[in-house]
């Protein structure tokens, strides 16, 4: 749907008797450095060009009107400035009311409601990030409508604040800041520890990237999010007895081996050695970008998965089969899951003159072993959430 489009529903819906603007944020791909952020290591993901779009006028009053053409049977929601608190049965317009109530919190002045409509086209529970899209949209709409002099990475630990305590899902900050962030044509990789980034060109040569959503439903994706991460805490205590650490993050591959039997309990033991040596991959994985060796980029890909699907555990049978079916086509440089895992989506880097033969391939084999096909985009790196002017 086009942004006109949307003005058009929007001024139908609404009748705004103010300007009308329009916002959008992206939805992200991680390229490598899985379930790195929350233990203090590198990130490298980039924004994409599926996103959230936000029309949304100001109003003289103290009332907030929602709708969203993704959840057209919720109608219109509405709901003030002055009741801003969590709600389950406010559904999605919960990621918004949050960053609302976040900001009014830091002490942003924000004294009269607004009118919004929101059209998302990142796939359904794809773990593109969608809620980090809709908090970071919601964002730009605020830092514009209300004039707000707000730093961009203060937005982003805004976004992760309202994900953690107000929605209550306990993630780390990579989807906000790639969101926030992202640059067109660019990845970014980040030091979880530090917040410290750098920007890095991603230019594939004859290669992309293609996304393939596993189209499964990703159940009980929190609970066994939050135990890998209590599982890696408690790795991180035993390390602690000798080692002045305080995150993985911090390990060298070498430190981990030197010191990884005081991980008294061995499934914790394999959580640790994933994050510490996805870390040094992500490293790796810029150095092989920088001197254009895309063989050894997507050797690292390939590494990625095999970790998370062997020592963290969080791959599946779905994301499983998709990484061996790109793995065995011919003009497949590398392939991995991205985000969480758990189902959602996996990436791979494939010769663009091949894209067609490589998908009809990895749908053939993925359908006959799971029952149901798999679905295909190319991503396109775009830049991070903004104003967009018409
Ligand atoms: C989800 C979380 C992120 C990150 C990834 C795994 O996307 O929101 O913070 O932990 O999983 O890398």
């Amino acid at each position: 749907m086009d942004t006109q489009t949307l003005i058009t529903k929007f001024t139908e819906l609404y009748q705004p008797t103010s300007e009308i603007r329009t916002f959008f944020a992206p939805g992200r791909i991680n390229l490598i450095g899985e379930h790195t952020d929350y233990n203090g290591g590198y990130v490298f993901p980039a924004s994409i060009s599926f996103g959230t779009y936000a029309i949304a006028a100001k109003r003289k009053d103290r009332t907030i009107r929602f709708y969203s053409l993704n959840f057209e049977e919720k109608g219109m929601m509405t709901t003030s400035l002055d009741d801003l608190a969590y709600r389950k049965e406010d559904n999605w317009t919960n990621y918004p009311k949050g960053m609302i109530d976040f900001f009014i919190k830091e002490g942003f002045n924000i004294d009269h409601g607004f009118d919004v409509l929101y059209y998302g086209n990142i796939p359904n529970g794809a773990g593109l990030s969608s809620s980090a899209s809709i908090e970071l949209v919601t964002g730009v709409l605020l830092e514009s409508l209300y004039q707000l002099n707000i730093d961009r990475i203060k937005m982003v630990k805004l976004g992760q604040q309202v994900e953690n305590q107000y929605i209550g899902v306990n993630s780390g900050i990579m989807d906000q800041f790639a969101i926030g962030m992202g640059k067109k044509n660019h990845a970014i990789l980040l030091d979880c520890n530090t917040l410290d980034y750098q920007y890095a060109p991603v230019d594939l040569g004859k290669y992309i990237i293609m996304i393939m959503n596993t189209n499964k439903r990703r159940e009980l994706a929190d609970s066994k999010y939050n135990e890998r991460r209590s599982e890696c805490e408690h790795a991180l205590k035993d390390l602690q007895s000798e080692l002045h650490i305080n995150s993985l993050g911090e390990l060298s591959v070498e430190m981990f081996e030197e010191h990884k039997h005081l991980i008294h309990n061995e499934v914790e033991r394999k959580r640790a050695k994933h994050a510490v040596y996805e870390n040094q991959r992500t490293k790796e994985a810029l150095n092989k970008l920088q001197v254009n060796d895309l063989t050894g980029f997507g050797k690292l890909l390939n590494e990625s998965h095999l970790s998370l699907q062997h020592d963290y555990e969080v791959t599946g049978i779905e994301l499983d089969t998709l990484a061996q079916a790109a793995w065995d086509q011919d003009g497949v440089l590398g392939a991995r899951m991205t985000g969480a895992g758990f189902g959602g989506c996996a990436i791979a880097l494939v010769d663009k003159n091949k894209v067609d033969q490589v998908q009809k391939k990895i749908d053939e084999i993925y359908t006959n072993k799971i029952g149901y096909s798999p679905t295909f985009y190319q991503a396109t790196i775009g830049d991070g959430a903004k104003e967009l002017k018409l």
